[in-house]
């Protein structure tokens, strides 16, 4: 399974990669606007860390897009950029077209904003590289979210779409287990998730007790 980092921010991204041997990095305008550097500044600085790999880093047009072509030009430009962007279209019907006119240029895309197993279906349909349910902002909405990310695996290997399913808007540990085990190919969440998610407090309380007996033993 794949872990992507979402961020903006080149300093975790470069210990998500060198320390955690991540695989990729989504961003939004949330993430870039608060790393506090122009949006083509920011993602050009990821870029340069990803150069000369084949992992991804997924850009987002600009939101107030309202029509495929407009997307398309943009997601064009972006693409040209770096050979590791995927562009995040949103889960509207000019994102889904722009989703398919980018394909058949060869530019990949990540269906974003993603609520339910249907737009994510019309998404692989279209062609989609990631589909990207928000599993997060569903359950701050009180809605169920398992349910939704077994589905989307189900329809991705009963039909054999080529989309993998980036589980998106990851708030812990155990909805990062809870995507594995629904089959996801990849999730992605923040810094903090991650770092919280490696660790437990039973390891730091294990360690101390196996350091204090190792300080009441001889060595030799
Ligand atoms: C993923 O591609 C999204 O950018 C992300 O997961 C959105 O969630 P957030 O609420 O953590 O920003």
């Amino acid at each position: 399974m794949k872990f992507f980092l979402d961020s903006a921010h080149v300093h975790e991204i470069e210990h998500a990669l060198t320390m955690w041997h991540f695989d990729g990095v989504t961003t939004n305008p949330r993430h870039v606007q608060v790393s506090g550097k122009p949006f083509m500044t920011a993602i050009k600085e990821i870029a340069a860390l990803f150069s000369g790999t084949d992992k991804s880093v997924s850009v987002e047009v600009n939101p107030y897009h309202d029509e495929a072509d407009a997307m398309v030009t943009e997601g064009l430009k972006l693409a040209a950029l770096s050979p590791n962007f995927v562009i995040k279209l949103p889960a509207t019907e000019a994102g889904f077209k722009a989703v398919a006119l980018l394909k058949e240029q060869g530019v990949r895309a990540n269906l974003t904003l993603c609520f339910s197993a249907m737009q994510a279906l019309q998404a692989m349909r279209m062609g989609a590289y990631f589909v990207s349910p928000f599993i997060g902002w569903k359950e701050s909405n009180a809605e169920e979210i398992r349910t939704m990310v077994e589905e989307i695996v189900a329809i991705r290997d009963n039909f054999g779409f080529e989309t993998e399913v980036l589980v998106a808007a990851v708030r812990n540990g155990r909805q990062i287990a809870d995507a594995a085990v629904a089959g996801a190919d990849i999730v992605t969440a923040g810094f903090a998730v991650y770092k919280d998610a490696f660790d437990h407090p039973y390891t730091d309380v294990g360690l101390g007790k196996f350091q204090s007996f190792w300080d009441q033993t001889a060595y030799e």
